[in-house]
């Protein structure tokens, strides 16, 4: 074990705490976090673990959906500039205004959202309960926020719905075209394409498989196929051969990489371990306002 990993054991029973890990963090920090998952898994265990404090290696709206689950914990983020340029691509005005024009709507925003956002909207989701969320609410009409790409996705599967979509994107997921995807099938024919809906349309319409980070894995585990085409940020390669040591997989694009996600190190897990800081702290009027839209979700997803 690094000498580092090392200390950080050490630091982690002192402190009483545990380490979460995103799929898309680096892959030494992947190694060294008790539980690493999708947004989805990584909040249900926020919630559940017996721990005082979190530490979470991803980006804020991760580290503030776990605070507002759990006020009473302490949250601690390595970087606290790591933060999701998604996230910021809707805002409270604009929903509210949405909200005059459709009242009939219920508002879903995407886990990758401020808390603002949160505090002003009906149900949260992730990439990996979406579908299930929308399908169950009562309202035919659904304003998405933030993310566009995931919107139409969810859009797609239920046509008894009307939606309003929001212009919002993830610009490492948006950047890949179907250019590269047919590239990459051109030159890996045999390997199914693997793709996270926060793609674009024509990316989505390629792949033969599209689920969360947690889906993709899966896929690829039980799959027997041998190779695959990977259109997701690439942090997802170290659980992917992890998990299935004798399977090949090809990034359809190199360069998908979240570097937000990429600031997290051991050496800053360490520190912010060492000084029980940055932490994350809520307005707690803001905090209420966000609860009943994850606690909703984590209500219907189960
Ligand atoms: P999932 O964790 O739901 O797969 O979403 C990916 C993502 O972009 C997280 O920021
Ligand atoms: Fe946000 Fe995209 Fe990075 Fe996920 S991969 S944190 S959606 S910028």
């Amino acid at each position: 074990m690094p000498e580092i990993d090392k200390e950080i054991l050490t630091l982690k029973r002192e402190k009483d705490a545990v380490i979460l890990a995103h799929y898309y963090v680096e892959d030494e920090v992947q190694a060294l976090a008790d539980f690493v998952g999708d947004s989805y898994y990584l909040s249900k265990v926020a919630n559940t673990c017996p721990q005082k404090t979190i530490v979470f290696c991803g980006v804020k709206f991760m580290g503030e959906s776990a605070k507002i689950m759990n006020p009473e914990k302490t949250v601690l983020m390595p970087d606290a500039v790591a933060d999701c340029p998604m996230a910021h691509m809707a805002e409270p005005a604009r929903i509210q205004k949405v909200r005059e024009q459709y009242p009939e709507a219920a508002v879903v925003c995407y886990i990758n959202s401020t808390a603002e956002v949160k505090a002003v909207s009906d149900v949260c989701v992730t990439s990996s309960n979406a579908v299930k969320i929308v399908a169950a609410l009562s309202n035919k009409q659904i304003y998405f926020v933030p993310d566009e790409n995931l919107g139409r996705f969810v859009a797609k599967q239920l046509p008894e719905k009307e939606f309003i979509f929001h212009p919002g994107y993830c610009p490492i997921h948006a950047a890949l075209c179907k250019e590269d995807v047919e590239q990459a099938k051109a030159k890996h024919p045999n390997a199914p394409v693997l793709a996270h809906p926060e793609c674009r349309e024509e990316v989505l319409q390629r792949a033969d498989y599209v689920g969360s980070t947690s889906g993709i894995i899966e896929f690829a585990t039980k799959s027997e196929n041998s190779e695959f085409i990977i259109c997701t940020e690439l942090g997802v390669l170290y659980e992917l051969k992890q998990k299935n040591p004798s399977k090949r997989f090809f990034a359809a694009k190199e360069n998908q990489i979240c570097a937000d996600m990429k600031r997290i190190t051991p050496e800053k897990i360490k520190q912010c371990l060492t000084e029980m800081a940055p932490q994350v702290e809520m307005e707690p009027e803001l905090c209420r306002g966000a609860l009943c839209a994850l606690k909703k979700m984590h209500e219907m997803a189960r």
